[in-house]
């Protein structure tokens, strides 16, 4: 697949063209920036099934629940769309999905989790982590995270919603979705960039790292 060779330019110029000189946090400026078309607070009520598991809020109690507080509305919706299409799958998730018939109860859903404040972790976090998360490890071919989801995993920038949310978010839901990343049981990625990076990490690798972001 030439998609796949070419990856690392998209990623980049799609970096340079939105590249801010801060990332994202959460300002009025920020949140406007990162709920997309939709009506937040519309959002709230239609959203009532979703909170049930993803938190009031969009902080989620259970790890295995991810939280979507804070969360860019384009990546949420793109992710429900996904499970829609099969391209992401998961036995809880895609019969969620499914019962979103509406564009406009999607769109308002996804600006209700992403108009709250961003995800915030607890823990130690990891040192180990953190420099992996920075660095990674180019004779591996594992360009450091920070580039593309920002400082501290809080976003490459406010209005770029291809690159997820991750620091604060839970670490068993980190682990599970690097390793299904790694694996391909989720591979709805685009042009694999984040698959290239996971299949070369190792199980401790993959442990630091989500132990350091769900620390954020
Ligand atoms: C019964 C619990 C449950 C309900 C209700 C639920 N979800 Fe989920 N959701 C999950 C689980 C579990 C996952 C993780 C699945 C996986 O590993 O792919 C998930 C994943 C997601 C993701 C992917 C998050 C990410 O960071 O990639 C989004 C977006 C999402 N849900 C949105 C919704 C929306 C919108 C609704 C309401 C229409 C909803 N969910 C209702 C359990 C639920
Ligand atoms: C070249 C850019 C790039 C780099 C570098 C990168 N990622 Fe990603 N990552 C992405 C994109 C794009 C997605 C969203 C995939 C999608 O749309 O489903 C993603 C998704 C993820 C997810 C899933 C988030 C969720 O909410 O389900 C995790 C976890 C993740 N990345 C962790 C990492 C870690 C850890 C590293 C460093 C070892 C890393 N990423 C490096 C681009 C990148």
């Amino acid at each position: 697949m030439t998609t796949r060779i070419d990856w690392k330019g998209a990623a980049f110029s799609l970096m340079l063209l939105f590249a801010p000189a801060a990332g994202a946090g959460d300002s009025a400026a920020d949140i406007q920036a990162r709920i997309g078309a939709g009506d937040p607070v519309a959002g709230k009520d239609k959203s009532a099934m979703c909170q049930g598991c993803h938190g009031a809020d969009g902080n989620s109690a259970a790890p295995s629940f991810p939280k979507l507080a804070g969360q860019y509305a384009d990546y949420i919706r793109k992710q429900v769309i996904d499970y829609q299409k099969g391209v992401r799958q998961d036995p809880t998730m895609t019969g969620m999905a499914a019962a979103v018939t509406s564009e406009q109860d999607l769109l308002d859903i996804a600006a209700y989790f992403a108009s709250q404040k961003q995800m915030k972790g607890s823990g130690a976090g990891n040192e180990k982590g953190r420099g992996f998360y920075v660095n990674g490890d180019m004779s591996r071919g594992i360009y450091g995270c920070v580039n593309c989801h920002g400082e501290r995993g809080k976003g490459k920038a406010a209005d770029n919603p291809l690159f997820p949310l991750i620091g604060g978010q839970h670490k068993d839901y980190l682990v599970k979705q690097l390793n299904d990343l790694k694996g391909r049981a989720r591979s709805n990625d685009p042009a694999g960039m984040m698959a290239d990076i996971a299949r070369n990490m190792t199980d401790a690798e993959i442990d630091a790292t989500a132990e350091y972001l769900a620390g954020e």
